[in-house]
């Protein structure tokens, strides 16, 4: 039988384990990247274990908090600069781009594995690296030479015919797959393009269906590398980066979703979740307060060429607000050199520094329940910084025709659509603005300010829970929820005290007084808890706080993954109609020493009724929570 990119990659990668769908497979993993919001936990971490770094590649990025308002994240930016010197890792400074942006277009390969401490690492996907989001914890003990762990994925195939034609684009095809398959739709699998259409796709257009394919919850999205991904690396000057890498004829998929390209129009993405997608005709005759054009799904070059065509000798009414983030300052540049910035600047556009900005609500907030079109990946209630804002996602194309027109219009009256757009022959490097890691390093220090707080040590599980229900949620609790974003929060990221106090603070403002007083607790929960992004603080905050189990109907990945990293039992209910018996405030004990991989028991409320969990966990996974957490197993392995 054929093998799938998936498979080759996997088996070429593969240290422990059997490349059957469920099971856990260990990988070797030859690249990393962090970013400052998760990326100063991970340093802590690595540190923790100690030693240099032992991939291919690490590098760490200053993208999301760079507002440095106070010491805090200047703090931050100057240990990061000065870990990577001293680890061996390569150092991206604030401003210099979006970390996916600048990881596509530097450093990531066809064919490479890579982790990075951020949710949409699959963006390199799109030049056929196998690029998986993954907690901190994780990217630092890959960074450490460790394997990465994760259930082996079913693979998807989207088989794409046709070509993109109009106004429809590449985000086009991911809002209609979430539209088909839901935030959910991609649980353990990988979504794997092929087809004839594949050709017609840029390797930006390519790389945005790929990021953004973690919000189906995918494991990660990946591209055939042929002639497309070749061009595009010599344009960057990294001919000798590319291989060709496709799925060989007679490869079998677990599923195959097969779209034409040729049948799909604009599309939008309305409140507050990336699946509640509809044609942008359907909005017609809305409001539109903001439009905002970047972040690490829609800030290429091509899609701020576009842009800046669009809005050429027009003007945006004085009733719409447009920001513009470019992905990097390898964009800006460009954008520069053929006079691509003037015309953003005379429409009335803010452009704003090349880092994740308004996407992290670092600034660029709507109005009050202002409507907000966004180029992002995320539209969850309350990220954009306004709690009633009305986020929709769409195109830099679509988002950009938009802010002309101050509202929603139908598309067939938007007139030609702007060319598809190639890089220029020549594209300009920016190589030098990354800090490479010293000869010397040994004799360097690392630079901690005060906001940079070391890790406590956790206790190990008991083996009877004596807890509470501390708090009960619905379905779809994003991380945003447990953890929300924005410049005060994120500032705290290196200091797990201080910003446990947010924890769960737009969902319930009593939950942190409540779970001090009680002494710890459990959530309760409903379908797909824990969606949205890798961070890990989501996991921390309630440990610190004294969380030491979840209870729900289902996980998104990446958030099971640090609730077993961090020692907090992820529980699933083996009849979620019991949902609704677990009450907050209820006494419950659990009796975690007979918790085993996949078997069922019975948790006692105080009432004496009882409700069975379940759990999908390894032995591995199980021993990591008993041990209290990750860092505790290694540290006892190594001891
Ligand atoms: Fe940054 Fe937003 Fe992407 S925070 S990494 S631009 S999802």
């Amino acid at each position: 039988m054929g093998k799938s990119i998936t498979h080759k990659i996997i088996e070429k990668h593969l240290v422990s384990g059997e490349m059957i769908p469920g099971r856990e497979v260990g990988l070797r993993i030859d690249q990393t990247l962090t970013q400052d919001a998760t990326g100063t936990m991970a340093w802590l971490q690595f540190e923790a274990i100690g030693g240099r770094v032992r991939t291919d590649l690490s590098v760490s990025y200053v993208d999301h908090n760079t507002l440095q308002m106070g010491f805090r994240n200047p703090d931050d930016h100057r240990y990061l600069r000065t870990v990577a010197a001293k680890s061996g890792a390569v150092f991206s400074p604030a401003g210099t781009g979006i970390c996916h942006q600048l990881h596509l277009e530097n450093f990531a390969k066809p064919g490479a594995t890579l982790i990075g401490s951020d949710s949409h690492t699959p963006t390199a996907g799109g030049i056929g690296s196998m690029a998986m989001g993954a907690g901190g914890l994780s990217v630092a003990l890959a960074m450490a030479g460790e394997p990465y762990f994760i259930p082996m994925p079913k693979v998807v195939k989207v088989h794409l015919t046709g070509a993109l034609t109009g106004w429809a684009q590449g985000k086009d095809v991911i809002l209609h797959l979430l539209g088909l398959l839901t935030v959910k739709g991609g649980v353990g699998k990988v979504f794997e393009y092929g087809g004839p259409g594949v050709a017609s796709l840029s390797v930006p257009d390519r790389a945005t269906i790929t990021n953004m394919g973690a919000e189906l919850g995918a494991t990660t999205s990946i591209f055939p590398a042929d002639a497309r991904t070749r061009e595009f690396l010599e344009k960057m000057g990294r001919g000798a980066d590319f291989r060709e890498l496709t799925a060989d004829p007679d490869a079998e998929y677990d599923e195959v979703i097969t779209i034409d390209l040729g049948t799909l129009e604009p599309l939008v993405a309305q409140p507050h979740m990336p699946d509640r997608v509809c044609r942008v005709s359907e909005l017609a005759g809305k409001a539109i307060d903001q439009v905002a054009i970047g972040s690490c799904t829609n800030s290429s070059y091509s899609d701020l060429k576009n842009t800046s065509q669009i809005l050429a000798r027009r003007r945006i009414p004085p009733s719409t607000d447009l920001l513009i983030s470019p992905g990097s300052k390898q964009v800006m540049k460009i954008l520069a050199r053929e006079g691509l910035i003037e015309p953003l600047l005379d429409a009335g556009a803010r452009v704003l520094e090349c880092t994740c900005g308004p996407c992290i609500g670092m600034g660029g907030s709507p109005v009050s329940a202002g409507v907000s079109v966004r180029t992002f990946n995320r539209n969850f209630e309350g990220r954009s910084g306004t709690q009633d804002g009305q986020v929709y996602l769409a195109s830099a194309q679509t988002a950009a025709r938009l802010a002309l027109d101050g509202k929603f219009t139908d598309p067939a009256t938007w007139g030609d659509a702007p060319e598809r757009v190639e890089l220029p022959a020549e594209v300009p490097s920016i190589r030098d603005l990354f800090v490479f890691p010293p000869d010397n390093a040994e004799a360097l220090s690392i630079v901690r300010g005060p906001n940079i707080v070391a890790l406590e040590e956790f206790d190990d599980l008991p083996g009877t829970i004596e807890t509470t229900v501390a708090l009960k949620v619905g379905d779809n609790i994003t991380t945003d929820h447990i953890l929300p974003a924005g410049a005060e929060i994120t500032a705290l990221r290196s200091n797990i005290p201080a910003i446990s106090q947010y924890i769960f603070s737009r969902v319930d403002k009593e939950f942190v007084a409540r779970i001090r007083e009680l002494g710890g607790g459990v959530v309760v929960g409903g379908e797909n808890y824990g969606q949205g992004s890798s961070r890990e603080h989501a996991a921390l905050g309630p440990r610190h706080l004294g969380v030491r189990a979840v209870i729900v109907k289902s996980l998104a990945r990446i958030h099971r993954a640090n609730l077993v990293n961090f020692g907090i039992l992820p529980l699933l209910l083996a009849d979620p109609g019991d949902y609704d018996r677990l009450q907050q405030g209820a006494g419950l004990t659990i009796p975690a020493e007979r918790i085993t991989p996949g078997n069922t028991v019975d948790i006692r409320l105080a009432s004496g009724e009882t409700v069975a969990v379940t759990n999908d966990l390894t032995k591995k996974e199980l021993d990591i929570i008993q041990a209290g957490g990750l860092l505790n197993a290694v540290r006892n392995n190594q001891s």
